[in-house]
């Protein structure tokens, strides 16, 4: 697949002008009246977030590197615990790009969306923006975050046509619109480059030592009967992870610090056999079964 990187004036051309300096950190005074300040983190629930992750992984992030890169972004945990001040953002997911995008670049109308769904929110009113398809970008996002936050366990899933397909959750009081959150997204976002494009885009940007890479993929299936791969309606293969592999291997030839997340099976400590594999405790929170929520093992593999 060809892709042609799109420019983003805020952040530039993080190829051309690796060490741009030009923009001091937060140029844009987005702090509404009154608001208190809060901590970025991730403002989405996505399926595979690893919010709860971080203390564990808190040692093995590399501890200097200038330029940060997140291919299969999600929820981007780890992305807004780092805060790195250059990065590049990406998913295959155009309506999660889409919501990052109008974040960084039009909060203030997001937010004045998300608190029209807020205030008028019941179940009739959550099927009828469900069904609905806005026209523009902003109202994309804010019923994005809207369904999110007030759809069954929170769990993004888009049937074969691309159309979203989860029914109301039974919450009580939902946090639809929590506008500080959502302006500390913005800030953090600033000085980002946020792609629509499949992760082995990252082959054209990542380049040498001063580079991280984050890779999330979509989980391989520990078993049969656990399919942890349908995040949208794009299916992540064993042959989508061998592909990753090869990426991964070809980045850390050219000495960028790789860490990637995935499931402990064994297709996954084979391809990655000749790396550092480290073991990572998880509760599997995902699951429509109660009882098949529980600890399981992850992995985390480094190329340092
Ligand atoms: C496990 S989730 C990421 C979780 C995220 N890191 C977090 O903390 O919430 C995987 C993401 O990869 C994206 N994805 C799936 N296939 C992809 C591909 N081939 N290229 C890029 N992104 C992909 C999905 O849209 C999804 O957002």
């Amino acid at each position: 697949m060809s892709y042609v990187p799109a420019q983003n004036p805020v952040a530039g051309d993080l190829r051309k002008n690796r060490v741009d300096r030009r923009f001091p950190l937060y140029h844009r005074a987005m702090q509404l009246p009154c608001m208190k300040v809060v901590r970025p983190r991730p403002f989405l629930k996505w399926a595979g977030g690893k919010s709860q992750l971080i203390p564990q992984y808190e040692t093995h992030f590399p501890p200097q590197f200038l330029h940060y890169y997140e291919p299969f972004l999600g929820g981007g945990a780890v992305f807004f615990h780092l805060q790195p001040q250059r990065a590049m953002l990406m998913d295959i997911n155009p309506a999660l790009v889409n919501v990052y995008r109008c974040i960084r670049d039009h909060v203030e109308a997001v937010i004045e969306h998300l608190s029209l769904h807020r205030d008028r929110h019941c179940q009739e009113y959550y099927y009828q923006i469900r069904a609905s398809q806005p026209a523009t970008p902003v109202e994309q996002a804010a019923r994005l975050i809207y369904l999110n936050k007030t759809c069954f366990n929170g769990l993004y899933r888009e049937n074969s046509k691309g159309l979203f397909n989860v029914p109301i959750g039974r919450y009580k009081n939902p946090l639809i619109c929590d506008s500080e959150l959502l302006v500390a997204v913005a800030q953090a976002l600033q000085f980002t480059q946020i792609e629509l494009c499949p992760f082995e885009a990252v082959l054209d940007w990542a380049s040498d030592a001063s580079d991280f890479v984050y890779f999330d993929p979509p989980y391989h299936p520990i078993s049969a009967t656990s399919k942890f791969t349908a995040y949208n309606r794009y299916c992540f293969t064993e042959a989508d992870q061998r592909r990753l592999c090869d990426v991964f291997i070809t980045l850390a030839r050219r000495g960028v610090k790789v860490m990637l997340s995935n499931s402990d099976c064994p297709l996954i400590r084979q391809l990655y056999q000749d790396f550092p594999i480290h073991t990572i405790l998880a509760a599997r929170s995902i699951n429509s079964k109660a009882e098949k929520r529980g600890k399981i093992t992850e992995v985390l593999v480094t190329s340092y």
